[in-house]
């Protein structure tokens, strides 16, 4: 890959996924395109990333519908897509990782111990064999977008990160590759996210209320959706995902909600 790499016409812009593509990535490899220009090259990565998936979770069952997604790619006029096996990106006896050490205790970190650090370590790994000029990520996955934000700054990588907003389904779910596991009630019930993060801005926006009773409706009004049961909602500063009272602009409010098993993230930037 880094041979390859080397002759690709630049800007290499990257697009990294774990795959079961949707209208979100493909609108990350959208951006990819116009940012490389008619000049550079638009690469999309599919891994399933072992590292960051905790005991229990779902590494397994996660879709892999790999011709799908790259007919996908190629429609779209991706030059290159990198698809390693486990076995090629890491070694059994590999001892050293990139970890993040703020940003990520809170929110999903503290839900998911180590996660952060396996997407740290696969991202860090995929930017030296691909050497993009520009990498993109979805703000859906916010914390993950501040988290490579900080790696780059903090470990000098010559990258670009790009944040690209949220993608969503005309009821306001925020497409994920893992909606597919829901039930017709779950999905029923998924748009409550959504709905709940909206009506906590226009809230805080009409009203001085604080980080504790704000997030607490949140909370409640996604759990009107009997089948919820809320991880956490967080209303945090944007930059340092510190909780923070919501009277000062911008503040994120960030959930985390099961239904059964899936676990679905969402988020909404009050700014
Ligand atoms: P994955 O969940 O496949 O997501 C790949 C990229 O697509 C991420 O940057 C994510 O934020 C973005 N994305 C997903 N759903 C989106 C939506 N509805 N709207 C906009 N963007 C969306 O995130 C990962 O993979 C992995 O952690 C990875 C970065 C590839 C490292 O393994």
């Amino acid at each position: 890959m880094q041979q390859v790499a080397r002759g690709l016409p630049r800007p290499v812009v990257l697009v990294p996924t774990m795959g079961a593509l949707h209208e979100g990535h493909l609108s990350l490899v959208d951006r990819a395109k116009k940012l490389a220009g008619r000049k550079g090259s638009t690469v999309a990565t599919i891994f399933v990333n072992p590292t960051q998936f905790g005991p229990g979770e779902d590494y397994r069952t996660y879709p892999r519908p790999f011709r799908r997604d790259c007919m996908y790619l190629r429609k779209k006029g991706c030059h290159l897509v990198f698809a390693p096996s486990p076995a090629q990106m890491y070694r059994s006896d590999a001892s050293v990782v990139v970890s993040e050490s703020q940003l990520g205790t809170v929110m999903c970190g503290a839900s998911r111990p180590g996660h952060f650090t396996g997407v740290c370590t696969i991202v860090a790994k995929l930017f030296h064999l691909v050497q993009p000029d520009i990498a993109i990520f979805g703000e859906k996955d916010f914390q993950q977008l501040a988290i490579l934000r900080r790696m780059v700054r903090d470990l000098d990588f010559p990258v670009r990160i790009v944040g690209h907003p949220i993608v969503r389904e005309a009821d306001g779910l925020a497409l994920s590759s893992r909606n597919v596991y829901l039930s017709v009630e779950e999905r029923q019930q998924a748009p409550l996210i959504q709905q709940a993060l909206r009506d906590a801005e226009t809230t805080l926006r009409m009203e001085s209320i604080s980080c504790r009773a704000l997030e607490n409706l949140v909370r409640r009004q996604i759990e009107r959706g009997s089948l919820a049961k809320v991880d956490y909602v967080a209303v945090v500063d944007p930059e340092t995902l510190q909780a923070k009272e919501p009277k000062e602009l911008p503040v994120l409010l960030a959930t985390a909600v099961f239904f059964g098993a899936t676990r679905l993230i969402d988020n909404v930037l009050v700014k």
